[in-house]
């Protein structure tokens, strides 16, 4: 067995982790995945060995813990490492800014200090758009000035920051990857966003409502200077995220250095489009009412995806409508069988 392939994702049961984790178990990747539960459950690691056929590991334990992660790395024969792990409500980095600094800087400075002393220098980590603060152009790409607007932002930018040091002080592969919206499960159904605390993304709050769990929609803003008046994101379907960190691993095998790529599709849908595409593909119809702006929020965010489709040969090719169709289907078949897309009003007013 290759060294190279045996891979450590920090954050491994969340959203994004545990479905990169099921795309490099599928790919033959060996992977070990950390998590300390602190917003995801234990449950998606049966998850992802259901739906591969294969076996991954878990351990349950904190990025902060300094000798655990060098146990892991030592005991697994770890090749590389995909840092998830970390806070990202903003609301709540404003709130808290120091848990956010500990897990999310402290967090990334103990994981580099253990790899460090146990020789491993290829690291791909989980950044975000929110880097680039305010856009001050469109579509946004990896040379826009970055300027966060809040702690979750900054943590994430001063992480950046650190590890484009350690890139320049030794012979390392640092690859952050700057993630717009995920949205979406995998096709299976059996694996999608499951937060243990309150979601506050636009796609779990549209299938809380979907599922009748939510009685309305609040749109915040309809007043933004865009084509329908609400908000415009770059909307990607979890599973190209995901396979995007593969590319990216590969990328990390044969480079050296620190590099940032933007992982989008490059297209921008409103709020409104979003609601409609789930509508569509749920067969549910979507309460929502306009509130006001929500602080911190800007109009439209887009990525220019040109330099990880040249350098690291990936694109998005998921559609917003496979997005809210694998949503559906997973929110669905968690909450059981009393929830049937042929019993929605919706649905049968389309069927007719
Ligand atoms: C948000 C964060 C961003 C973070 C990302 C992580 C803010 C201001 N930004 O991005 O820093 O990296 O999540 O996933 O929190 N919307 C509604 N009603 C809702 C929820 C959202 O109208 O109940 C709208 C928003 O106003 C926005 C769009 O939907 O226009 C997308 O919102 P969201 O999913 O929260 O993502 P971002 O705000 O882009």
């Amino acid at each position: 067995m290759s060294r190279n392939t045996n891979i450590l994702l920090t954050g491994g049961t969340g959203y994004i982790g545990s479905h990169t984790a099921l795309a490099l178990t599928s790919r033959g990747y060996n992977v070990v995945l950390l998590d300390n539960l602190a917003n995801s459950s234990a449950e998606v690691v049966d998850a992802v060995r259901t739906i591969s056929g294969r076996d991954c590991t878990f351990i349950e334990g904190d990025i902060r813990d300094g000798s655990l992660l060098k146990d892991v790395l030592r005991k697994h024969q770890i090749g590389s490492v995909i840092h998830f792990a970390g806070l990202k409500s903003v609301s709540d980095s404003i709130e808290d800014p120091i848990s956010y600094y500990s897990t999310n800087v402290v967090g990334t400075l103990e994981l580099l200090a253990a790899m460090a002393s146990e020789g491993i220098s290829k690291l791909v980590f989980s950044s975000s758009a929110t880097v680039y603060g305010v856009p001050a152009y469109l579509p946004i790409d990896e040379a826009h000035p970055t300027s966060p607007v809040n702690p979750y932002g900054r943590s994430k930018l001063h992480c950046e920051e650190i590890l484009r040091d350690v890139a320049a002080a030794g012979d390392w592969s640092i690859v952050c990857l700057r993630y717009f919206n995920p949205a979406g499960a995998h096709e299976s159904a059996l694996l999608g966003e499951r937060p243990t605390s309150r979601p506050n993304n636009l796609l779990p709050v549209i299938s809380e409502v979907a599922l009748g769990q939510s009685a309305t929609l609040q749109v915040y803003g309809n007043d933004y200077d865009t084509p329908d008046g609400t908000g415009v994101r770059d909307f990607i379907h979890v599973m190209d995220l995901a396979e995007g960190h593969e590319a990216a691993l590969r990328f990390a095998e044969t480079s050296r250095g620190f590099e940032t790529f933007n992982l989008g599709t490059g297209q921008g849908y409103s709020v409104l489009e979003m609601v409609q595409a789930y509508e569509q593909e749920s067969g549910r119809s979507i309460a929502r009412a306009f509130s006001p702006r929500r602080p911190g929020d800007v109009a439209s965010c887009y990525a220019d995806t040109s330099k990880a489709s040249q350098v690291l040969n990936w694109q998005a090719a998921r559609s917003l409508h496979q997005m809210c169709a694998s949503s559906w289907a997973n929110v669905s078949a968690e909450a059981g069988a009393h929830v049937e897309v042929s019993d929605s009003p919706l649905s049968k007013i389309v069927d007719q």
